[in-house]
């Protein structure tokens, strides 16, 4: 074979680009330092036994991690048990958040729920009205999907101008997990739906008794009754033994420690679908019924939380997206506040209405950076700056900021939140 042919170029053009990729990696580290004590010494730990398999039945984060947790903002939080707190983002990557670290969003705290105990009724607009042990709903055919839920409120104090100086605060009210759980249209098949039945209300067993109002269409396409998250029994902040799943649509409609379903032929319009999570425009009327959740991405790092420490040259920059109306195929990143956009690279898997994870590879000259992101989702829509949502939406809005997020980057890599117009 020569060295012109087809098979052997490619192979040379491979070997080239991966010796490019090594090199690039080679200057993120350095040379040997001789006497470096972490390399020449021995680390205490390599002078005693550690702990043994009995010493930690359920695992936990080494303790060099203890900064990673969910926070809460002070001024949101008069009242813990009807408050949020929020995902660190910035200490995350791939496309799965862990239990843990999920953010929380509950209007009455906690319920602290027996499983034994639990019942899921389901009545209404049916034909017969039936109620469910947990025993009984292990028995019905199982799911397994990864989907983001978003609250419609993340992002709402960036509405009039950057104010929260960090992802995990402005981004945070959204986690990311694979979800086992009953399709929702074979249990409402088993109570069987009568022809007027249009809508169904789900409740939460928790003390703010929380219901909203899901159309049918919806309720029998991809919703789930869940009560795994990435694998486990979900976590009692996340409604533990039951969820609705309610993929793409915002967080306040995934009602969590779900006792009771209720058909109807029309929506209730109770409290959280009319004086909250309605969107109010400048004309003074209210969007009512904003369900999904628009095509929206950020940058994780380099953020406020998540500074740049290692000075000029080979620079990783990354972040999340998602769309309530599908998967992220492209996301555009700007380091010059949008003079010149770049494709970031994709990575991990690309699933409906989850999270999907983009890079974006620099050489940082030093110099002070703007960095934005803008996703493109699987429909064509293409995420606006702040600027053409205000246009539409007004500055009364809180909910359903999907909005261009920008940090800026100082010349000591300190990162802080901004707007560029
Ligand atoms: N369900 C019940 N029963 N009680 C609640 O307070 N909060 C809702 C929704 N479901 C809530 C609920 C809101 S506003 C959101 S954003 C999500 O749950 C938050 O889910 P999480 O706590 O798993 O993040
Ligand atoms: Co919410």
């Amino acid at each position: 074979m020569t060295e012109k042919s087809g098979p052997s170029t490619t192979r040379r053009g491979f070997l080239k680009a991966g010796l490019a990729a090594g090199g690039a990696v080679a200057s993120g580290g350095a040379a040997y330092a001789a006497g470096d004590p972490a390399i020449t010494e021995l680390q205490p730990w390599m002078q005693y036994l550690g702990d043994g398999v009995d010493a930690r039945p359920y695992g936990y984060p080494s303790e060099f991690e203890s900064h990673v947790k969910r926070r809460n903002v002070e001024w949101l939080t008069a009242d813990t048990v009807s408050s949020v707190n929020f995902t660190p983002l910035h200490e995350l990557d791939g496309i799965i958040t862990p239990n843990g670290l999920c953010f929380e969003r509950h209007h009455g705290g906690i319920a602290e729920i027996d499983p034994a105990q639990h019942r899921l009724m389901i009545n209404g607009l049916v034909d017969k009205p039936l109620v469910f042990t947990m025993q009984d709903l292990m028995r019905f055919p199982r799911e397994n999907h990864v989907y983001f839920l978003e609250c419609a409120a993340n992002t709402g104090m960036e509405w009039r101008g950057a104010q929260l100086n960090g992802c995990q605060f402005t981004h945070g009210m959204i986690h990311n997990v694979m979800y086992t759980g009953i399709p929702l249209k074979l249990i409402l098949e088993e109570a069987g739906l009568k022809t007027n039945a249009k809508w169904i209300l789900p409740e939460g067993a928790d003390a703010s008794g929380m219901t909203r109002s899901v159309p049918m269409e919806k309720a029998l396409d991809d919703c789930l009754v869940a009560f795994k998250m990435n694998g486990e029994m979900l976590r009692p902040e996340q409604g533990y033994p039951l969820r609705l799943v309610v993929p793409g649509w915002e967080g306040n409609m995934w009602v969590k420690w779900l006792r009771r379903i209720e058909v109807g032929d029309k929506p209730w319009h109770h409290r959280e679908e009319t004086s909250k999570y309605t969107d109010l425009l400048e004309n003074g009327d209210a969007r009512r019924f904003t369900w999904e959740m628009d095509a929206k991405s950020v940058i994780t790092n380099p953020s406020p939380q998540a500074p740049i420490l290692h000075g000029k040259g080979h620079t990783v920059l990354t972040g999340v997206a998602w769309s309530g109306r599908g998967t992220i195929p492209r996301v555009d990143v700007t380091i010059d506040g949008g003079k010149n956009w770049h494709q970031a690279r994709m990575d991990g898997p690309s699933l409906t209405k989850s999270m999907h994870r983009f890079y974006y590879e620099f050489d940082w000259d030093g110099s002070p950076l703007l960095l934005q992101s803008r996703a493109h989702d699987s429909t064509g829509y293409v995420q606006p700056t702040k600027d053409e949502l205000r246009k539409f939406r007004g500055e009364n809005s809180i909910y359903h900021n999907n909005g261009i997020q920008t940090w800026y980057v100082n010349e000591k890599g300190i990162a802080e939140n901004v707007e560029v117009s």
